[in-house]
């Protein structure tokens, strides 16, 4: 089986002509997946209930006769104008209570019956059409789910996904702490999403309603999905993730129901900081899909964030692309094929760019196509060699973070994660991602950056995690707070302190940057930490303790209650023993039957691999070329 290489492919916004070159350019590149139709709603139904199909008829021929497979979406990322005009209702409502107008993308409530409808007519469709055509490997329903709506549909389902949660109102008056401020509901209908309000809103209800968000959507998915499986036994389904800033859905819930678990990948920094996000985000994605084989299905060959799009530097778009398949992915997709002329991304970069095959773009999409193929897909077993240290993600502590006053602004979850990552990832230490409740005694550390929410039942299986051998790293502000956003109290971190021997009388948050001997610079935060049983590692300069580490049961928990910079968070590490051999910048990931090495730096680096490269032919003799990569059978 090869592996997947190809990206979204927009036909609809080409005349007719252009689509028999892109094949043939498609085969050049040694394209073989495309996804297509992602946005096509209004091409395929262009009034209600009439169907055009014709034109996708003779793309998915073209296609298949070029032997090249289609992830074949369902458009319900981009309902027709016609529809939002019939429907004004289905339009999204933000917490001011404006009510969104068509003209973009994603503008509909998923709460909203006609919504749900006329996605699964649309659905319905596609599938009885399609069902039988060779072309079809994949189906991708929707795209990056994550438009919350506030409007009364989105009002009535999150009452009854509240009335599903807690039974009764006066445990959600418990839950959601209602008697601050006179919140307290006497009836259901009281209840509505977090709208727009005088001041602070009520940080659980806040919470709830990201979580009821996330199942709704859910909820739309899987509708698609059931509908799919049933016309269509046998083709994976699944819809691509967005990651980075804005995690709009429960990934742990919602891999357990997408067929093959999708990520699209969009790194915010340049070089040696793209390369280490890259790793964040596949090892991510490896992570959600339980060790399973996953798909990059979106990256770009320019950087599209930040404030300067340009294109990625030579070698970047393989090396990329190879750090995700190293991980697990079952290939490389990209947004889009061919770059459009015109529309809201006439500026995102595309395989084959607006200079058209003539560029240094498409002769690396070429090369990058010739390499994929002599790389062999992952079987379906877990490919890659199970890391040794977990680090937990868990979305809802992260929304809980973005939550409405809390005694900092610049508490940042994802920087805190991203640190741990990146930090074991310069000494080439393998990491994963676990949910704070899932089984923990394989992984010979566990790191808990910045974990504000912790349940119960979480805090016990952290604390059994330590007390049979585990070693633990919990950073500041972790454990403070329930599953409802309340505080724990009797000193924080309430769901952590026995583990870590330790209470937390006051937090301290930081104005301006201190030193701590040994552990350099301190920002944002700091605490006044007693000891309980647990030792000190590093004092702030007035004396208290800063880093603190803390044998309980078989194991050790090493507390750090402020923010460190990199280096200072590696030394913790270090004394934790997470201290890794490997060289910055060279990455090497073990899968059962190979390995992959890849070099970001601009230097020739030593690697500890002897064979023959499955890419170029070539011996690897224990060296790695700048910006080369290899992969080793084993
Ligand atoms: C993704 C999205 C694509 C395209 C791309 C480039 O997030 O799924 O449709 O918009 O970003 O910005």
């Amino acid at each position: 089986m090869r592996l997947w290489y190809g990206g979204d492919y927009n036909p609809e916004q080409w005349p007719e002509e252009v689509w028999a070159e892109d094949v043939a350019l498609m085969r050049r590149a040694g394209v073989n997946l495309v996804t297509v139709g992602v946005f096509s709603w209004s091409r395929l139904e262009p009034s209600e209930g009439r169907y055009t199909f014709g034109w996708l008829d003779r793309v998915l021929d073209l296609l298949a006769d070029g032997g090249i497979r289609v992830d074949l979406a369902v458009p319900t990322a981009s309902p027709p104008p016609w529809f939002s005009l019939a429907h004004p209702d289905a339009l999204t409502v933000t917490r001011d209570g404006v009510r969104l107008t068509h003209g973009s993308r994603d503008t509909y409530c998923v709460s909203a019956p006609a919504y749900r409808e006329a996605s699964l007519r649309i659905t319905r469709a596609l599938g009885e059409r399609y069902r039988d055509h060779p072309a079809l490997a994949i189906w991708h329903v929707h795209n990056e789910y994550g438009t919350p709506c506030h409007c009364d549909h989105a009002a009535a389902a999150f009452r009854a996904w509240l009335r599903e949660r807690y039974g009764d109102l006066d445990a959600l008056n418990e839950a959601w702490t209602t008697a601050f401020w006179g919140q307290h509901y006497s009836d259901w209908a009281q209840i509505t999403p977090p709208r727009a309000t005088q001041y602070l809103p009520n940080p659980a209800q806040a919470l709830d309603f990201r979580r009821f968000v996330s199942d709704e959507m859910l909820a739309h998915f899987t509708e698609q999905r059931d509908l799919l499986r049933e016309l269509t036994p046998g083709v994976p389904v699944t819809t691509n993730y967005v990651l980075a800033g804005w995690a709009s859905v429960d990934h742990w819930k919602w891999s357990r129901e997408v067929d093959l678990v999708a990520v699209d990948d969009y790194p915010t920094g340049r070089g040696m900081a793209a390369a280490e996000q890259t790793a964040f985000a596949a090892d991510l994605a490896r992570s959600w899909a339980g060790g399973r084989p996953w798909l990059l299905m979106e990256q770009a060959t320019g950087y599209v964030l930040g404030p300067r799009a340009s294109p990625k530097e030579p070698g970047e778009i393989a090396r990329h692309s190879l750090q995700h398949v190293a991980r697990g992915s079952k290939g490389a997709m990209f947004f889009q094929w061919r770059a459009s002329r015109g529309g809201a991304e006439q500026w995102h970069p595309g395989m084959l760019p607006h200079t058209g095959p003539d560029s240094r773009v498409f002769r690396e999409v070429c090369a990058l196509g010739e390499a994929l193929e002599r790389i062999p897909a992952p079987s379906d077993e877990p490919p890659v060699v199970e890391a040794e240290v977990a680090i937990l993600w868990d979305e809802e502590a992260w929304w809980a973070v973005q939550g409405p006053g809390l005694p900092s602004t610049e508490i940042d979850y994802l920087a805190a994660v991203e640190q741990a990552h990146r930090v074991l990832w310069r000494q080439g230490v393998a990491a994963c991602f676990a949910h704070p409740s899932h089984d923990l005694p394989a992984y010979r550390a566990v790191l808990v950056p910045s974990l504000y929410l912790i349940s119960d039942e979480a805090a016990r299986n952290l604390a059994a995690y330590v007390e049979g051998g585990g070693t633990l790293v919990a950073s500041f502000f972790s454990g403070i707070a329930d599953e409802h956003t309340r505080i724990r109290l009797g000193g924080y971190p309430g769901a952590l302190r026995e583990i870590l021997g330790i209470s937390v009388e006051e937090f301290r948050p930081l104005a301006d940057p201190i030193e701590l001997p040994e552990f350099g610079r301190a920002t944002v935060w700091s605490e006044v930490v007693h000891l309980d049983g647990a030792e000190v590692v590093a004092r702030y300069p007035g004396g208290g303790p800063a880093v603190t580490c803390h044998r309980h049961g078989g194991g050790t928990a090493w507390y750090v209650s402020t923010r460190l910079d990199d280096p200072g968070y590696a030394r913790v590490l270090a004394r934790a023993g997470l201290a890794g051999s490997g060289i910055p910048g060279v990455e090497v990931v073990r899968q059962r039957d190979r390995v992959f090495a890849v070099n970001h730096t601009e230097d020739e680096q030593p690697v500890p691999l002897h064979g023959t490269d499955l890419i170029t032919g070539r011996p690897v003799g224990g060296k790695l070329g700048p910006g080369g990569y290899v992969v080793v059978p084993l």
